[in-house]
């Protein structure tokens, strides 16, 4: 049977947080223990473009998510880990599917709204402000990275669901054309803990200010989870875990018969102060090994990058040849 193609990228253009971890980074490893599963896995240089022109911030991100992957369990034999801007054919499909791209579906991006609307509140004199075309025409690069590599299953947070159909979209109007190319991808969302909350009950994101970083030091990690914002139930008082951020964060990190217990020391009234306790003992039990590891190759640059640039040759081999076909159904081929 043919392997699925399992692809997902992540933004360089932060620190990796809880978020990142449970929303993406670790399904993405458990799939790529699967036999059945072909993995491409990247980092997503050409997008933190969008969103920042700090060179160093981009470079050292793009370190430090490679090195996140790597220590978390990433197995770069098993999989083609790789930095987006290896890849040279992917803004040159950009560019073919941007010409079979309708202007009025990206209108519709979430992403390119949501800053439309803060103009619109904030009574900007053109709501259009700050808004680059990188931004506005984000899905269609996110499409050449997902459809270069034939992707059948795209791992993502909810969030990512329209840039998936989008993808889906263009697609099918490239085959249209030109023949049946590319191949329709499929959004995966991970039910249970697709989009964890931050600090503040938000969306854990880089854009709130409310993110717990993976691999802080053992003393920051527990300052950060006694910041979880709780209610004003004292000790005693029972409590409930439905909509509780810190159970929530608890609960991506926990097993089942782990979450039950919390539930009932919720509902037997335990203090927040020893409940964030436990939740960062728990926590910090997981990631001391990874953090130790992490370390390790964030003092050793040229090893991560000596990883990635042969995964890059790994995945032009499938770029080089899709390309190839590409430039001839579309006449650039000579
Ligand atoms: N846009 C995604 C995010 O911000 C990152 C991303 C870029 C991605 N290209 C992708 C995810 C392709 C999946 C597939 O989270």
């Amino acid at each position: 049977m043919k392997k699925q193609v399992y692809l997902t990228g992540i933004t360089t253009s932060g620190t990796p947080h809880l978020g990142n971890y449970v929303g993406a980074i670790r399904p993405a490893i458990e799939a790529s223990f699967d036999e059945s599963n072909e993995s491409f896995y990247f980092l997503a240089d050409y997008h933190a473009l969008i969103k920042t022109a700090d060179a160093q911030l981009v470079r050292q991100s793009r370190l430090e998510i490679a090195a996140t992957w790597l220590a978390m369990g990433l197995d770069p034999e098993r999989v083609t880990f790789y930095r987006q801007s290896d890849i040279p054919e992917i803004p040159e499909l950009t560019w073919m599917l941007t010409c079979m791209t309708a202007k009025g579906l990206m209108n519709r991006a979430h992403a390119y709204k949501a800053v439309v609307q803060e103009n619109v509140e904030a009574e900007a004199a053109d709501p259009d402000k700050g808004i680059s075309m990188g931004l506005y025409s984000y899905p269609i690069l996110m499409s050449a990275d997902i459809l270069m590599f034939g992707a059948n299953k795209v791992p993502v947070g909810r969030d990512q669901i329209q840039h998936l159909e989008m993808a889906r979209d263009i697609a099918q109007r490239f085959n249209h054309h030109y023949g049946e190319l590319l191949v329709i991808p499929e959004v995966v969302v991970e039910e249970r803990t697709a989009i964890l909350s931050g600090l503040d009950g938000r969306k854990m994101s880089k854009s709130y200010n409310n993110v717990i970083p993976l691999f802080e030091t053992e003393k920051k990690l527990r300052k950060s989870i006694m910041k979880i914002k709780t209610n004003s139930l004292e000790p005693g008082e029972p409590k409930e875990v439905d909509g509780n951020t810190l159970f929530e964060i608890y609960r991506a990190f926990a097993n089942d018969e782990e979450a039950a217990a919390m539930k009932t020391a919720y509902a037997d009234g335990i203090g927040w102060g020893d409940a964030k306790q436990q939740v960062f003992e728990h926590i910090n039990a997981i990631l001391a090994e990874p953090r130790e590891r992490y370390n390790e190759l964030m003092a050793d640059p040229a090893k991560i990058n000596g990883i990635l640039d042969a995964g890059a040759e790994k995945a032009r081999v499938h770029s080089g040849r899709l390309m190839a076909k590409l430039r001839k159904a579309t006449g650039i081929a000579p």
